[in-house]
């Protein structure tokens, strides 16, 4: 474990739950059944396509579930449609917007909220961070599952894709004891201090410039199957969160979108944010970036694990002393 200063609020000390050094805690039995209670949550049939910020009135393609997406804007919202021109074919993300619809780039055929022989606008929900659409689902709801966010924030969002499924995305959250080891640079000291059948809380030190760390309580938690959010509950930047979603591009492949949403009380955090904000967002934004390589190849890690054990039928978990 390496060693941090700290700086800001010094919180209470409080006892670790769990003893032993972090490869005994990580219990994978544990993080198992965790994730297994996420899973049974429902969607309502609700994914994230990407940051709102990331939706323009220039078209884009998307991959959800297996099949092809555009998404764009007009001036009242977010539109999305299947990529596939119901004339002919064409891929709608390669054609332009204009006055609410979606020219295709071969005939111009415009298509908008009307449904219009197979094109049959999905419902989409942009909650100001992230865009949300509904695909078919057994026990559809109005919105998706969202866990509460504070009132003021400054938020980041970034997007990668990897060979992995959602729910390796949302098991390497429910693993916390990886970040002093696997990411040293953004980590330091570990302590979990509460921990449920699928919620945990760890006091941890995260470094913000070299050995000079702020020391959180955060509690880790999952709304539904595909998203887990990180809420700071103590210490520096109470309220504000880390929401990890991920999204299924087909069977094998998924995304993630990651969204930083930080609040502070301390003066001057909001005039501050507001006026440096243009430099902060890319900051943040290439530091969750930088994690999410490391903690994809994670995922991806999973995703090989139960490729090879799907062929020998074989799982190792070795029992602490
Ligand atoms: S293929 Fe789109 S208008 Fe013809
Ligand atoms: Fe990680």
């Amino acid at each position: 474990m390496s060693k941090v200063w700290r700086f800001g609020k010094v919180l209470p000390d409080v006892p670790s739950i769990l003893k032993g050094p972090d490869w005994s805690q990580a219990d994978p039995r544990w993080i198992n059944r965790a994730l297994a209670v996420t899973q049974s949550r429902p969607t309502g049939g609700w994914y994230v396509a990407d940051g709102s910020r990331a939706i323009t009135d220039k078209p884009k393609r998307y991959r959800i579930m297996g099949k092809d997406w555009v998404l764009f804007r007009d001036a009242h919202g977010v539109i999305a449609g299947q990529d596939k021109c119901p004339h002919m074919g064409a891929s709608l993300a390669d054609g332009h917007v204009h006055d609410g619809c979606v020219v295709c780039p071969w005939h111009a055929l415009a298509l908008g909220r009307k449904k219009r022989g197979s094109w049959d606008p999905l419902k989409v929900h942009d909650d100001g961070i992230l865009v949300w659409v509904q695909l078919p689902d057994p026990n559809p709801t109005d919105a998706p599952f969202i866990a509460p966010r504070p009132a003021t924030y400054f938020d980041a969002v970034m997007r990668m894709e990897a060979r992995c499924r959602p729910s390796d995305i949302v098991a390497n959250r429910l693993d916390p004891w990886h970040g002093a080891h696997f990411h040293p640079h953004s980590f330091g000291t570990l302590k979990i201090i509460e921990r449920t059948d699928d919620d945990i809380t760890v006091r941890v030190a995260y470094r913000v410039v070299g050995k000079l760390a702020v020391e959180v309580d955060a509690r880790f938690h999952s709304p539904e199957p595909n998203s887990i959010v990180m809420t700071i509950i103590g210490g520096e930047g109470v309220g504000s969160m880390v929401e990890t979603h991920g999204s299924p591009v087909d069977n094998n492949h998924a995304a993630v979108i990651e969204a930083t949403i930080a609040t502070s009380e301390r003066p001057g955090f909001h005039t501050a944010v507001k006026w440096l904000g243009r430099w902060i967002r890319p900051a943040m934004e290439a530091r969750a970036s930088r994690l999410w390589v490391e903690d994809l190849a994670y995922a991806e890690r999973r995703q090989q694990l139960r490729d090879a054990n799907e062929a020998d039928g074989n799982s190792d978990v070795i029992e602490p002393d």
